[in-house]
């Protein structure tokens, strides 16, 4: 069976595949410390739960505009204005099958055959592979533990070209858990503005978790000039812990929404319509559950990262977003799908290897779980290293 030539630079989501071999051993007995997984561990809210069974017992159950209903394109406009004090009109917003699906809809409507997208790396695991589906070619710009793993203007500036249509900018950031200062979100939009056949895609779905009163600006908030060629992807899978009700969106130029929802039209229509109801609750009712859940992350973060920096060989920046570590594990000297297999069979810890993001120094572990957890595995990995290294 020949597949089409587009899938044959594609990789497989090493995450997803990772998180499905510790979910396997566990399911087999094994007491595994998982640190894979991209989702928090805590339960949808139950008011949002209630939401969604309210709209099924009142017959919400048909399709839906493709782009969704406008009480959610509204509720996503009022949340952008609150947060991000930016005006959206519903023609600028889209309903996706999740954050992923809006990214993929924004690179399959504006991405040709050698179009250049501007990856930092690390990077979520994703973006080159969507781009390459849409024909596009990833640029790929190597931050490093210095800046925080940020990309500067300088190399931004370095790595613009003719063939550039778009720059993928994720703060908070997965896998580094790094946010962007609003000084630094401000240096880029300097050299975006001089490149105005440059579009931003600003992946913003962890802009609700954050650390130690650091605060979030979008780059579309800049100037107009950014606000123009800007579209923000969003979505409820990690603020509002909904990841398996897949509800994201994409809000920018109104050509652009119109052509993603076109897409959406001819492929996915729709997301499930109750769980639009959920979303719509979600964003207008109380957001204290997003708080509680910020605040069990912070706790988290404060603990993991204090016990695994006080294992000799790892550095890491201490992250104020998301809920991610990255540890440099150059002391260790191998490569770190390596590392991750062998912590995986000796101790029972599964993480995911720095390769995925594009950076073989390194590690990803996810404290999207307990305290317990976060205490065991910290101390596997401690007689780990100090078994092997
Ligand atoms: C940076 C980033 N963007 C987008 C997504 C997609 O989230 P979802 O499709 O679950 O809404 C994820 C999920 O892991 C992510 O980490």
């Amino acid at each position: 069976m020949q597949l089409a030539k587009r899938l044959s630079n594609i990789q497989p989501s090493l995450t997803l595949a990772i998180d499905a071999k510790a979910k396997a051993m566990k399911a087999s007995g094994i007491d595994v410390c998982s640190f894979s997984a991209g989702e928090p561990d805590f339960d949808t809210p139950d008011h949002i739960k209630a939401a969604a069974k309210r709209a099924l017992d009142q017959g919400k159950t048909r399709y839906t505009a493709a782009a969704g209903v406008p009480e959610l394109k509204q509720a996503i406009a009022n949340a952008l204005l609150r947060d991000n004090q930016l005006t959206y009109s519903p023609d600028q917003i889209i309903v996706t099958n999740g954050g992923k699906h809006s990214l993929y809809n924004l690179m399959m409507a504006i991405l040709d055959a050698g179009d250049e997208v501007i990856i930092p790396v690390p990077f979520w695991v994703s973006y080159p592979e969507m781009a390459k589906l849409a024909e596009a070619t990833p640029v790929f710009v190597i931050t490093t533990e210095a800046t925080g793993y940020k990309i500067t203007p300088e190399q931004l500036e370095a790595a613009i070209t003719p063939k550039t249509k778009l720059f993928v900018l994720n703060s908070p950031s997965n896998p580094t858990g790094m946010v962007y200062s609003p000084a630094e979100i401000k240096a880029l939009a300097v050299v975006l503005e001089q490149h105005s056949h440059v579009y931003i895609v600003s992946d913003e779905i962890y802009a609700k978790i954050l650390y130690d009163g650091v605060t979030h600006l979008s780059i579309a908030a800049v100037s107009k000039a950014m606000y123009d060629r800007t579209l923000i992807s969003s979505g409820f899978a990690k603020a509002y812990s909904m990841t398996g009700w897949r509800v994201g969106y994409l809000a920018g130029a109104p050509e652009i929404i119109k052509a993603a929802t076109m897409i959406q039209g001819h492929s996915t229509s729709n997301i499930c319509t109750f769980a639009q109801y959920g979303a719509i609750t979600a964003l207008n009712d109380s957001q204290d559950c997003v708080e509680v859940m910020r605040q069990a992350f912070a706790e988290r973060r404060d603990v993991m990262y204090g016990l695994l920096t006080s294992i000799t060989g790892f550095t890491c920046p201490k992250p104020d977003g998301a809920f991610y570590l990255f540890p440099s594990i150059k002391a260790f000297g191998i490569p770190s799908l390596e590392f991750c297999e062998k912590l995986l069979e000796d101790q029972k810890v599964a993480l995911i290897p720095g390769i995925a993001f594009g950076l073989d120094n390194c590690i990803r572990l996810s404290y999207a779980t307990n305290l317990d957890t976060i205490r065991e595995g910290c101390d596997r990995i401690r007689q780990f290293t100090k078994k092997h290294f």
